[in-house]
């Protein structure tokens, strides 16, 4: 067994032991994917303030996003397909998440369905993401289905109603179920790991799409599908619908404009997350820890301000919470870990951010991370 210290550690791993095509699906951006690096490269460029004596003995991570209370301020982020990342990913996610005592969120394009997942993790309240498709017949029915699972918060993302070209799923011809081309089966067959796991699942397709929508078997190519089932034409009008047919919390993912924050905290959601959808649409885009700090000006005193994109670390986590930022959400970072591990995967990589975080925040003079502020940033290496 190879020593894990770290999520880099985790992303190697998970190379090894994914199918090319999944693998690939998570670990790429849009076009030149430039967005995409900088959601990890910024972070780089922020240095950290050390103090010393400051009595460290006691320390908590604890804190709420959308008023629950979570061990650290991380949530697992909607990632399309984790079910192909590993057999029943969702499920195996959801368990780590519960265990750690943070928030899962469960996409729209999950392969566990919500109620396995609801089925599986003991009652135990998640998240959900929610795609606006054109069939509205549908999209009252998942609600529906979330509201019976008892999901606490509905995360709707709203910059994803067409896709950016992601070069590597077009020639790997991405699908799920994969389909057997002779290139496919050979990949496949150096992943046995994987292969036997897959074997034993029942779950190889979209869960909470077949068997709801007619007509709707598998996915083959990726961007034709969403062209043919997402809608478009949503608005914030929509935004308005779906608050009211919700009527619970309300999370809204996909901003970066001050302009949209501020539409954002009109609509009387919960909160917002700062994100540019890992590099995976608009590229060219600012990264989300550069956009943060003029949308927590904006409209941080009226909406909860969370963000995703290339959170790697626990000192990303801190940053980003020194920024204003209530929350992270982290995707890929969990995503390497189940890949590389199943359930024990997505363990160490909340187990490695947790600690980056809590010691990394007493190296910076503070015991809890509710009093983080930007004093432990350095100036003029920091977004304003
Ligand atoms: C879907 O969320 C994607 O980025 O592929």
């Amino acid at each position: 067994m190879p020593i894990i210290t770290n999520i880099e550690d985790l992303r190697v791993l998970a190379k090894r032991r994914v199918p090319r095509m999944f693998y690939d699906y998570a670990d790429s951006g849009s076009w030149t994917e430039s967005t995409y690096r900088a959601n990890e490269s910024d972070f780089q460029k922020i240095k950290l303030r050390q103090r010393i004596l400051v009595n460290m003995e006691h320390r908590s991570t604890e804190t709420t996003m959308i008023g629950q209370k979570v061990a650290m301020p991380v949530a697992i982020a909607p990632t399309g397909l984790t079910g192909m990342q590993h057999a029943d990913g969702e499920i195996l996610a959801a368990r780590a998440a519960k265990m750690f005592g943070i928030p899962f969120t469960l996409s729209t394009m999950s392969i566990c369905s919500i109620e396995d997942v609801a089925m599986e993790t003991g009652g135990h309240p998640f998240w959900f993401q929610l795609y606006v498709m054109k069939d509205r017949g549908f999209i009252e029915r998942l609600i529906e289905r979330a509201r019976a699972a008892q999901c606490s918060a509905l995360v709707l993302t709203l910059d994803l109603q067409i896709l950016g070209q992601r070069h590597k799923d077009i020639r790997n011809g991405l699908s799920a179920p994969p389909k057997l081309t002779i290139a496919n089966m050979i990949n496949i067959a150096t992943k046995p790991r994987w292969a036997l796991g897959m074997l034993g699942t029942k779950r190889r397709q979209f869960g909470n799409i077949v068997g709801h929508v007619q007509g709707v078997s598998d996915m083959s190519r990726l961007s034709e599908w969403t062209a043919s089932q997402f809608d478009p034409t949503l608005n914030w009008g929509d935004v308005e619908w779906i608050k009211k047919l919700w009527g619970g919390k309300l999370i809204l993912k996909g901003i970066q404009d001050p302009a949209d924050a501020r539409l954002a905290a009109d609509s009387g959601a919960d909160a917002l997350i700062v994100s540019n959808h890992g590099g995976r649409q608009l590229d060219g885009a600012q990264s989300s820890i550069e956009a943060l700090p003029a949308i927590v000006d904006a409209v941080g005193k009226e909406i909860e301000v969370h963000m995703d994109g290339g959170v790697r670390s626990g000192q990303d986590v801190l940053k980003a919470r020194a920024l204003g930022a209530r929350g992270c959400f982290i995707g890929r970072a969990f995503l390497y870990g189940l890949g590389a591990m199943g359930e024990a995967g997505v363990s160490k990589a909340l187990e490695i951010i947790h600690k980056e975080l809590d010691l990394t925040m007493a190296f910076c003079g503070h015991t809890n991370i509710e009093t983080v502020g930007k004093s432990i940033l350095l100036p003029g290496t920091y977004p304003t």
